[in-house]
């Protein structure tokens, strides 16, 4: 193996993958601002995996930590997330993604219809460009991006004091708020903008 690090000579050409998403995602942002006068993406974060976590992973799903199992294995080498203003932002953003030439769907799931039970909630879409490269792609709401945000953080301690049950149910009931406060938001945001 050379000693370019996990990903070999791919880095580049998933650079250039991470750009035409970027580009993708600001164009639709500037037509959609244009068309009804709001930018339907918070923001938009692009990462590739780091070589530490790449690793670890491969090594969770029992893989050999190689630049053929980073790329064609794991899915998520190349990762965005796209944190919406609305609920409804998230489809329209997630249609146009699909549409995209040089990429097709391969995976879907959508945690906001079908809420994980914890309370998780996101939209989660795999592409694969043409030459074979997997992009993951997370989309959700602020509040969606608060919740998982937080519950990522409080995931770290693992030893809990004996009231486990008490902070699954508190954090559930957390997400179960907020997300009713995202379904009136995209009510006041339809009745101020026409449902459109
Ligand atoms: P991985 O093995 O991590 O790829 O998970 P998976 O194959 O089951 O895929 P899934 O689509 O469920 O999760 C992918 C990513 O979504 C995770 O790596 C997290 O970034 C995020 N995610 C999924 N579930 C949760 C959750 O319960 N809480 C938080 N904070 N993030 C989550
Ligand atoms: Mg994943």
């Amino acid at each position: 193996m050379s000693n370019t690090g996990i990903y070999g000579d791919h880095l580049p050409v998933m650079q250039e993958i991470m750009k035409q998403i970027e580009e993708r995602v600001g164009l639709l942002r500037a037509r959609l601002k244009e068309q009804y006068g709001m930018d339907p993406v918070e923001h938009c974060l692009g990462r590739i995996k780091s070589e530490e976590s790449m690793r670890e992973k491969c090594r969770r799903k029992g893989l050999p930590e190689t630049t053929d199992s980073a790329i064609t294995k794991i899915r998520d080498a190349i990762g965005f997330r796209i944190v919406c203003s609305f609920i409804n932002d998230v489809y329209v953003i997630r249609d146009d993604l699909k549409s995209m030439e040089g990429f097709e769907t391969v995976a879907e799931k959508d945690y906001i219809r079908h809420v994980k039970p914890n309370g998780y909630r996101s939209y989660h879409l795999i592409l694969r460009e043409k030459r074979g490269y997997f992009v993951e792609l997370q989309l959700r709401t602020i509040s969606m991006d608060t919740w998982a945000a937080l519950e990522h953080q409080l995931k770290y301690k693992k030893t809990l004091s004996g009231n486990e049950e008490l902070i699954i149910r508190e954090l559930k009931h957390c997400a179960d708020t907020l997300a009713s406060t995202d379904i009136s938001m995209q009510t006041i945001r339809d009745m101020i903008y026409g449902d459109q």
